[in-house]
């Protein structure tokens, strides 16, 4: 029987990658980070960002099939990641899979990022519906529901910011390096909740909201700077990642309230919050509902989970038509509607 090879491509944001599976098995995971060039930016660049890609996509695709020693003629298909993410950047990846599905007449199928960081947990173990996934990173902060493969339905959302952006503004405002929410998460480790910070919306809806809290610590710090009198970083990293954290881990628990779920999962760059992931793994223990962290290397862009979620639309036959084109918006509840 022929194999079975799933060439995966993510260039949604700063990482350009290439990942293949073969068989159900990861045989190549290429990934060219572009961080320490945002970095002097304290953020990503989008053009910068698609500049970047477009010079790396061909080196890391190569490399790919270089490592898992297979030739385009070998490939059953090609999974890219279509959206949610920068224009720009998304294009690039698109249109890579676009000339190489073009050329060797294979399938092209279309990933949502997000379900992409959702199927990750795959690697942990199988995933278990009904399910919540709760999807933290610097662009989405959303509550799934999960009632069988490949259905996603949005329950709760941010109304503003997302969670990730909040902890990088705060690390901007604090004076701390990009990705901030790497750094806040380390300091606030040696710190103490001693700084009261508002706990926003109440009102009553599985949605939460950040930028009032962004807002509250940048008050907060210049308040305390007027009276002549220096911010200690450590505790306002803990003050504020207490009350992110706390904000999610509320809803959490009474989205699973309302929705009768066997399983939650953690997804997104967020996911590598050290308190995110002990405070998930506190609340569900001794309870009936099983709980998959992601392991670290899922938690950032990869194209694995992108060649993944291929892989098991492969089955379903789900392909594009080569005139597909990104959607950096794409909700994830539209996924498959392209
Ligand atoms: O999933 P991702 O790469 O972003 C999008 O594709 O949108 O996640 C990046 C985000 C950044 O905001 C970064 O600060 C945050 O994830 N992040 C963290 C941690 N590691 C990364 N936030 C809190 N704690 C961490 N340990």
């Amino acid at each position: 029987m022929k194999d079975r090879i799933i060439l995966g491509i993510e260039s949604s944001c700063d990482e350009t990658a290439c990942a293949i599976i073969k068989n159900g098995e990861l045989i190549a995971n290429v990934i060219s980070t572009q961080i320490e060039m945002h970095k002097k930016y304290g953020g990503v660049m989008p053009e910068i960002a698609s500049r970047l890609h477009l010079e790396n996509i061909g080196v890391v695709i190569k490399e790919a099939m270089e490592k898992a020693n297979v030739q385009f003629e070998d490939l059953s298909a090609i999974a890219v990641t279509r959206g949610p993410g920068l224009i720009g950047a998304l294009h690039v990846g698109l249109q890579a899979a676009k000339t190489l599905s073009l050329i060797y007449n294979i399938p092209l199928i279309p990933v949502h990022h997000l379900a992409g960081h959702i199927y990750a947990n795959e690697f942990v173990k199988p995933l278990k519906f009904p399910l919540l996934a709760v999807v933290v990173s610097g662009g989405n902060t959303e509550l799934v529901y999960m009632e069988k493969h490949m259905d996603f339905k949005i329950i709760g959302e941010t109304k503003d910011d997302a969670i990730g952006e909040s902890f990088d503004k705060v690390a901007r405002v604090m004076g701390l390096p990009y990705p901030g929410g790497v750094e806040i998460d380390r300091l606030a480790k040696e710190g103490e909740h001693t700084y009261h910070l508002p706990i926003p919306m109440h009102d009553g809806s599985l949605n939460v909201s950040y930028s009032g809290l962004k807002t509250a610590v940048i008050n907060l710090k210049h308040n305390i700077e007027q009276k002549g009198e220096t911010v200690d970083i450590k505790n306002m990293a803990k003050s504020f990642q207490d009350v992110a954290v706390g904000l999610i881990i509320d809803r959490v628990q009474k989205a699973t309230k309302q929705y009768k779920v066997e399983q939650v999962v953690l997804a997104g760059g967020v996911s590598a919050n050290s308190y995110l992931r002990s405070e998930i793994q506190r609340i569900f223990k001794n309870t009936a509902i099983d709980v998959i962290i992601p392991p670290l290397w899922c938690t950032t862009d990869n194209a694995v989970m992108i060649a993944k979620v291929g892989d098991y639309l492969y089955d379903e036959k789900v392909f594009a038509h080569l005139s597909l084109g990104v959607d950096p918006s794409w909700k994830i509840e539209n996924y498959l509607k392209f």
